[in-house]
């Protein structure tokens, strides 16, 4: 009897090792077998992997689909395209959207539209503010992955909830069972600059990014670990942007407290010098850091400091991030930009550069995530009996990003333009589905569900 799918001819990569001329079968959506090329089953349908790598499905914990409300920056068909075209086939969505998703009924329908149009698999975070901590229960039967809450403004402007309201939801989220995740800026310490900055007159893009220090980061991840440790709730550091923060989550985990820390190919790519050749498109809350805070966040990444890798990817239009003068007045561009298209290049640029293994790239980009968040072994390992997702990976094409507009999201300012990779996704499976191959988008909007966490 022939199975529905098999992958062949690949090397096959797992956080536990690799392993030459093998590949995949698939039934009814999940693995069946992975082994050697010549041991594997007959099947339906046949892909030659070519000799390229085959990796866990990229579970990219962190993305602003924009759905629903802001849909003219990117909704929840446009994000999962352009995930299903970058390798990643399972994607969380934040919840600062137009309504933010705070109660049952607004999450119900962020899963609703992304169950009719997303082509890979999704969840999404929730929010807690000051306005909602007794739904936090609520929320949690609703089915949502963790909570969000943000401590500095930024894009979308929820207002922090104040210290005692933050011991209160950690003490109920603790119940639950789910991790809650912060936007780790001080709020005070950022405001206070931003009015410096702003009544100084200075207006350039490296001004907004000095505008939000390390401490005020740093400072923010030190006040939540000390709550946690006293509430016992499981927390998560969203984009760690700087060595310092990322320092203080290492010291935390020494601790005995369950914090857990993402940083984004972003600062681990480009210093703050971007800010002076690119202007407002590299704009992004926290700011892209210097040399110094960069090496640091690397070393943090080697020693275990920092678990995941996520994009934030960020969507917004031209408009909004001044694309036509990205020298004009940072206070009127916008934060953020896309990134689920160059996440897997640049991640796979440094396993090219020796700055990491394949192994340790599957790690943080896969398996961590999937763990940090309750997804894991369904999502991000190659176990029996698990979700088919998968990525065949080409990690010694070398490509440019020449034109911004070949990418998959409905708005697509980046400052990766122009940037060179030895690297790229070359096929994307989301439960035995190939939903992107060879270039072209080959799923179907729909297809993706919501992965369902106790
Ligand atoms: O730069 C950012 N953009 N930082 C955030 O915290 C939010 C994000 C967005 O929603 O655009
Ligand atoms: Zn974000």
């Amino acid at each position: 009897m022939a199975v529905d799918l098999v992958v062949k001819n690949c090397t096959v990569v797992t956080t536990e090792g690799r392993t030459p001329d093998s590949g995949i079968a698939v039934e009814d959506g999940t693995i069946v077998a992975v082994g050697r090329s010549d041991r594997l089953p007959d099947a339906d349908r046949t892909l030659d992997g070519a000799g390229n790598v085959l990796v866990p499905g990229i579970v990219d914990a962190h993305i602003h689909n924009r759905e629903p409300g802001l849909e003219y920056k990117e909704d929840w068909e446009t994000a999962t395209r352009a995930a299903a075209a970058g390798g990643v086939t399972t994607v969380v969505g934040m919840p600062n959207t137009e309504p933010v998703i705070d109660r049952p009924e607004r999450l119900a329908v962020k899963f609703d539209r992304g169950e009719a149009s997303a082509y890979v698999d999704f969840q999404s975070f929730v929010v807690v503010t000051s306005e909602n901590r007794e739904r936090i229960p609520a929320l949690d039967e609703a089915g949502a992955l963790g909570y969000k809450i943000f401590l500095g403004s930024t894009v979308g402007d929820v207002p922090p909830p104040t210290d005692g309201e933050i011991l209160e939801a950690m003490n109920a989220i603790r119940k639950t069972g789910k991790r809650l995740g912060f936007h780790e800026e001080n709020g005070e310490i950022i405001d206070y600059y931003e009015r410096q900055f702003r009544e100084a007159g200075q207006n350039r893009p490296i001004d907004h990014a000095h505008s939000r220090p390390v401490i005020a980061e740093r400072e923010a991840i030190e006040r939540m670990i000390t709550f946690a440790e006293e509430t016992g709730a499981k927390i998560h550091m969203y984009h760690v942007s700087s060595g310092s923060g990322a320092e203080a989550v290492g010291r935390g985990k020494a601790r005995g407290v369950d914090v857990t820390a993402e940083t984004t190919p972003h600062y681990l790519w480009f210093t703050e010098d971007v800010l002076t050749e690119k202007g407002n498109v590299a704009r992004i809350q926290p700011p892209i850091r210097d040399e110094r805070e960069q090496a640091r966040l690397w070393k943090a990444l080697e020693d275990g400091a920092i678990d995941s890798i996520a994009t934030d990817h960020a969507p917004h239009t031209d408009e909004e991030k001044k694309v036509d003068d990205p020298f004009g007045n940072t206070w009127e561009a916008i934060s953020g930009f896309v990134g689920l298209e160059t996440e897997v290049p640049v991640m796979l640029t440094f396993v090219d550069q020796g700055k990491l293994s394949l192994e340790e790239w599957v790690y943080h980009h896969a398996t961590r995530p999937a763990q940090i968040w309750g997804m894991y072994p369904q999502k991000g390992s190659l176990r029996i009996g698990t979700d088919a997702d998968f990525a065949i990976v080409d990690p010694d094409r070398e490509w440019t990003l020449t034109d911004r507009n070949e990418l998959h999201s409905k708005t697509r300012v980046t400052p990766f333009e122009g940037e060179t990779f030895t690297g790229k996704a070359v096929s994307t499976v989301v439960r035995g589905e190939v939903v992107y191959d060879d270039g072209e988008i080959t799923g179907e909007p729909g297809y993706g569900s919501r992965v369902d966490v106790d």
